[in-house]
């Protein structure tokens, strides 16, 4: 069983699943909505696998125990990724952790139940780049909590933080499923229903293609991780026997100028991507005003500071590897040029 199937991270495990002849339930919000589910009814056609499609929600609860019926398995993707935000408790806290609560104490009520494998984020251990300098070894691992973070500083972190904890919580006061969380750093690479995905990723894209990054880019350090390699650390969570605890999914340590200078060879004729680093004094100037997020705390925070994480743990557990970066940045580009959302000169 997947929740929040119809997701842009979500859409490729589904995929993975269903090429390997699974019969999977779909848990969505509205199962009735094509443009929402279409390209996951494609690839159950094309795939040994079965897809059965349940409505759900995560602020009902109970909402997903019909689909949890008769399923081994529970991966729980779903959680709103946006940072457009007024009402950060409603809109990301609520549904991020009463949803966590709503899914598992279902997995306490239906038998079958063996393994839960939580879409967590390397926003449950950190915030900003200087955390991972200020972490032990200049490192972020595992072990590491988000502890920066809060309701009115960058509410997805708190939120993704919060509903991890939850799960943990609820895994550890009973013993017949185990509890396994994928925690990637910021996922890119192509999207399988590109027009209706609101996940920040796909986003991201089109900002880089789009011009907004054209005078520079920020230098500000982030983890990277293709899509299709986060659907592949799920499905490995879910059938190695003895994958356990958290599992920090990033294939590459990187900035967003490293992330648009990638596409220049192939793309930079055709599009307006950023060539040079935006200077941190004029972010501090001017940041603030372009964009509610671009606070002067972020940019001191995040703006010329690298961001590391180990990622060790899910290569020797569950045998890992990471496409190289160029594939994952021209892959998702690509798409967008495909679909008419990036139009060139
Ligand atoms: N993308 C990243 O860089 C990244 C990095 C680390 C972790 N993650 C995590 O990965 C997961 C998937 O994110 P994504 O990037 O694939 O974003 P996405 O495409 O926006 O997927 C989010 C999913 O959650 C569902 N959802 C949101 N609110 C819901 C509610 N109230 N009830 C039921 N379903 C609800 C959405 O359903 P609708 O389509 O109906 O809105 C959608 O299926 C999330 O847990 C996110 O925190 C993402």
């Amino acid at each position: 069983m997947v929740t929040g199937a119809n997701g842009y991270v979500a859409s490729w495990l589904v995929k993975k699943l269903l090429d390997d002849g699974i019969t999977v339930h779909a848990a969505v919000r509205n199962p009735d909505n094509e443009k929402k589910i279409g390209h996951l009814k494609a690839a159950a056609e094309n795939a040994p696998g079965a897809i059965k499609f349940f409505k759900s929600d995560l602020m009902q609860p109970g909402s997903y125990k019909e689909a949890m019926q008769g399923c081994e398995l529970v991966y729980h993707t779903a959680s709103p990724f946006t940072t457009d935000v007024k009402d950060p408790q409603k809109e990301l806290i609520d549904p991020a952790v009463n949803g966590t609560s709503n899914v598992l104490e279902s997995a306490n009520e239906v038998e079958s139940v063996k393994r839960v494998v939580v879409t967590s984020s390397c926003a449950a251990i950190y915030t900003d780049a200087i955390d991972s300098v200020n972490a032990p070894g200049g490192q972020l691992t595992e072990k590491i909590w988000n502890t920066t973070a809060s309701l009115k500083y960058q509410p997805y972190s708190y939120s993704k933080t919060l509903a991890e904890k939850k799960a943990w919580e609820i895994e550890g006061k009973q013993n017949r499923w185990d509890l396994v969380t994928i925690n990637p750093c910021l996922v890119l690479g192509p999207a399988l229903n590109p027009h209706n995905t609101t996940s920040e990723s796909v986003n991201i894209l089109k900002m880089l293609g789009g011009g907004d990054m054209k005078m520079g880019a920020p230098k500000m350090g982030v983890g990277i991780v293709d899509v299709r390699d986060v659907a592949d650390a799920h499905y490995k969570a879910g059938f190695v026997p003895n994958a356990h605890g958290r599992y920090i999914t990033a294939g590459h340590n990187t900035d967003f100028l490293e992330m648009g200078t990638t596409l220049l060879p192939k793309y930079g004729q055709q599009f307006p991507l950023p060539k040079k680093a935006l200077p941190k004094w004029l972010l501090m100037l001017v940041g603030p005003m372009t964009n509610k997020l671009f606070t002067r705390k972020f940019i001191r925070n995040n703006v010329n500071i690298p961001w590391n994480a180990d990622n060790s743990k899910i290569k020797n557990e569950l045998g890992m590897s990471f496409r190289p970066m160029r594939e994952t940045m021209e892959d998702a580009f690509q798409v967008l040029i495909d679909e008419g959302i990036l139009k060139g000169k």
